[in-house]
This record gives structure tokens, sequence and C-alpha cells, in this order.
């Protein structure tokens, strides 16, 4: 008799296990690599997989009793937890008049040098108290489980002052523990150059690095720093500063690189060693090189160049040709991504980027994990790894991207527990 096991997935009609990246991020073909397993099954006991397989083989490996959780998967797509890792889920107020603004032509960077933009959410951040600023986060967290997300990166940013920057990672830290999205907390000070420092930005970025940085490491809040590096936000002589800064601190280093002007951040980010440069849509062909030759991943974020209604996406193929390798994330923020949905950015990134869907289902899973540092624990199905994962109403993985905005997550699994369950589609 094999072992006993808390969890036993079980007959899926597409087990999608990403097996076997967990040691580097994928590349070029092996982005394609994210063995199915047809009529498959996962085994879990204490939070942890124990055995994945075909059914038949992995019901003859463990053994279930009473108490066992047992799903049922027929017809079914299984794939590993999706992890989203690039978002700013920390925020209060909402910018959707910046959607009349848009459509009326105005650019992002002209909306934030009058004031907008970014600065609105501070003042609104700045303003809200810890529990409202918890309670909107949870809510936008249960959204995001419902759509198959089971771990997030998180970053501040919105309150561009010591007192609310340590508020919003307190949040984040508070909800890691209390509600089923493990998350992953980045300090983003150097989101934009607050109000009070708009003719000293050098000053700002001082108080960052001299204030903000250390009381963020010795209250041990974030993991990461990442710096919005962008012309007229912080320069790439600013952003090394910050970021050597928060090295010399023990965090790991993240940066918005290339969104909107060609400044070269990639090569920034790869020189620096971060664990992600994201956005990338205007990187250089030295950039690509540059990323392609180091572990740095390129987090790539189509929901934002749609939302902001870009005609120019990332090169993604260029990028997947050339050896870079290729995350997805939602950037959920309330003014350029307030998309929460892992799976309309999957087919957004089809569509856009023109990524295969295998190649999406690795950018939000173990190539995600790795942007984040979690690849030896996340983002695929296989013993040792933690039991994420997510079960689509989908006769094939294609068909979730192919279903744009469709609802189709049936089950959740978190660390070994069902946390979330659809229900019935019958009206009320
Ligand atoms: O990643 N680019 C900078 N920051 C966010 C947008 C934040 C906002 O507009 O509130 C981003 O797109
Ligand atoms: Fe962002």
């Amino acid at each position: 008799m094999g072992e006993k096991v808390d969890l036993l997935l079980h007959s899926a009609g597409e087990l999608i296990t990403v097996a076997g990246g967990s040691a580097q991020p994928r590349r070029g073909r092996a982005m394609s690599e994210i063995g199915m397993i047809r009529d498959g099954a996962v085994a879990v006991r204490e939070g942890r997989i124990v055995a994945v397989g075909a059914t038949r083989e992995v019901r003859q490996r463990v053994e279930t009793g009473r108490d066992t959780v047992e799903i049922d998967a027929r017809g079914k797509v299984v794939l590993p937890g999706l992890v989203d890792p690039h978002t700013h889920l920390v925020f209060a107020g909402s910018r959707e008049y910046e959607l009349e603004m848009k459509i009326a032509g105005a650019g992002y960077l002209e909306i934030l040098a009058r004031g907008g933009g970014i600065l609105d959410t501070v003042r609104a951040t700045r303003a809200a108290g810890y529990e409202q600023l918890k309670e909107t986060a949870r809510g936008y967290l249960r959204e995001m489980l419902a759509q198959g997300t089971t771990t997030a990166e998180v970053k501040s940013g919105y309150g561009l002052d010591t007192e609310t920057e340590l508020k919003t990672l307190r949040v984040a830290a508070e909800l890691g523990r209390s509600q089923p999205v493990e998350l992953v907390p980045t300090f983003l000070g150097a989101h934009a150059v607050p109000p009070e420092y708009r003719d000293n930005p050098q000053a700002y970025v001082d108080l960052v690095v001299e204030e903000m940085l250390p009381a963020v490491a010795r209250a041990g809040l974030a993991r990461f720093c990442d710096v919005f590096c962008e012309a007229g936000v912080f320069s790439p002589e600013q952003t090394r500063h910050i970021l050597g800064a928060a090295r010399r601190l023990g965090l790991e280093l993240k940066l918005h690189a290339d969104e909107i002007e060609p400044l070269g951040g990639a090569e920034l980010a790869a020189e620096l060693g971060a664990t992600s440069a994201d956005h990338l849509v205007q990187i250089s062909e030295p950039g690509i090189r540059a990323l392609a030759a180091s572990r740095t991943v390129a987090v790539l974020l189509p929901a934002t160049t749609f939302c902001l209604m870009g005609t120019r996406y990332a090169p993604a193929r260029r990028m997947i040709e050339q050896g870079v390798a290729v995350a997805l994330a939602s950037d959920f923020n309330p003014g350029s991504s307030p998309v929460n949905s892992l799976p309309l950015v999957m087919g957004i990134a089809c569509r856009q980027l023109k990524m295969q869907p295998a190649e999406v289902v690795t950018a939000v899973t173990i190539n995600a994990a790795h942007a984040i540092g979690q690849a030896h624990r996340l983002g695929s199905l296989e013993p040792g790894k933690q039991a994420d994962l997510v079960v689509f109403d989908a006769p094939s993985y294609q068909y979730v991207m192919y279903r744009l905005g469709g609802q189709l997550v049936d089950t959740v699994v978190k660390a070994g527990r069902v946390v979330w369950r659809r229900r019935g589609r019958e009206a009320c």
C-alpha cells in the first residue's frame, strides 16, 4: 500500500504539469514543453504533491481514505495554480475617468505630468485608512482567486511617503496571512515623484534611499525593490542608485523597463542581475540580447498596452526566438491596467503578442514563479512542490485562451486545500 493522501485529483482530461523547469526559467522552444498527461491525476499530502501521472498509476501508488478529498476532473483541464508576478494591488479609489481622456487621445505620461494618473491614486491612498485599503484589496484578491490566481506579487508605490509605503506593505503582509492567494511583496517607493518633491526630484530619490528603503528592510516587509525607470519619472542613473542601495540591504531587484520610451532599462536589469525586467514594449535589440544572456525574466504585460490603447505591443516573438525567458502578468492597477484576470491576459497574449497557447501556459506558471523567486516551490505540478492547482471547465488548454473573457474556473486548490469552487450555472 502506498502512502495515505489528503487530496486526490483524478481523471483530468488534460493535466498540464509544466514539470522540469524549476532550476532555470524556460526559454525558446522549451517554453512550449508543458508536459500534458491525459486522464491525469495529482495526489497531495500535507499541502505538497506526492504523485503525478496517469490516474491508474497514481491510484496504485497512493492510498485514499474516508477523509481524502477527491476531485473528479473528467472532461476538464488542470493547470498549476496561476502566478501573477506583477501587480499594484493595494490602492484606494479608481480612475475610470481616464478612459474618457484616453479615448479623446491623452497620453499616459501627459496625464501624469498634469498631476493626475498615479498621483491621483496617491492622494486617495494617503487619505485611506489601513482597514479600507485592506478590505478593498481583499475584494480584488477574491476576484483573482476565482480566475485561477493562487500567488501574486504585490507592489507598494501609491504612498510615496514613508508612512504610507509602510502602511501599504503591512496591508499586503496581513492579507498574505488571511486569505488564500499567496503574496510576494515588492517595495516600489520610486513609482513617481510626489507633488511635494516636484521641484527637487533628486531629494525624493535621497528619501527613498536614506529613509524608506532602510525602514522597509528593517521591518522585513519586502522581498523585492522595483523602480519605474521612465522618461520624466526616474532616470537610469537614479534607478541604478536606488537599486544599488536596495541590493546592499538584501532586497532582490525588479525594474519597470522600456515601457513608453526606450531608455536601456532591459540592459540595466541584466547588468544588475535583476530577477525580472517588466513591460519592455520599447525594448531595443541590444536589450533583447542582454536579457537573453542573463537570468533576468522578462515580464510582459499585454493588458496594459491594451488598456492604454497602444498600437505597439512588446516584441514577444522576437524575444522568445532570441532566447529571452518570458513571463506574463496582469499589472493590475487603477490606471494603466484595471485587469486582474490572468485568463484574460492569457487571451490577449495569444492575440496581440502572438504567443502560442503552450508558451502562454509556461509564462503564467513556471516562468512567472521564476520572476518572483518561487520556482523551487511553485509553478509546476511535480512531487515535492506545493499543491497549487486550478481546474478549468474546458476541453483543452487552448480553450482557456480561446474563450476570451469566459468564466471557466471550476475549482482552485491552494497548498492542498480547496479554496474556491464554482457555484452552479443555473439562474437564481
Ligand atoms: O506598471 N508604469 C507604472 N506604473 C503602473 C501604472 C500605475 C498607474 O497608472 O497607477 C504600470 O503600468
Ligand atoms: Fe506596473
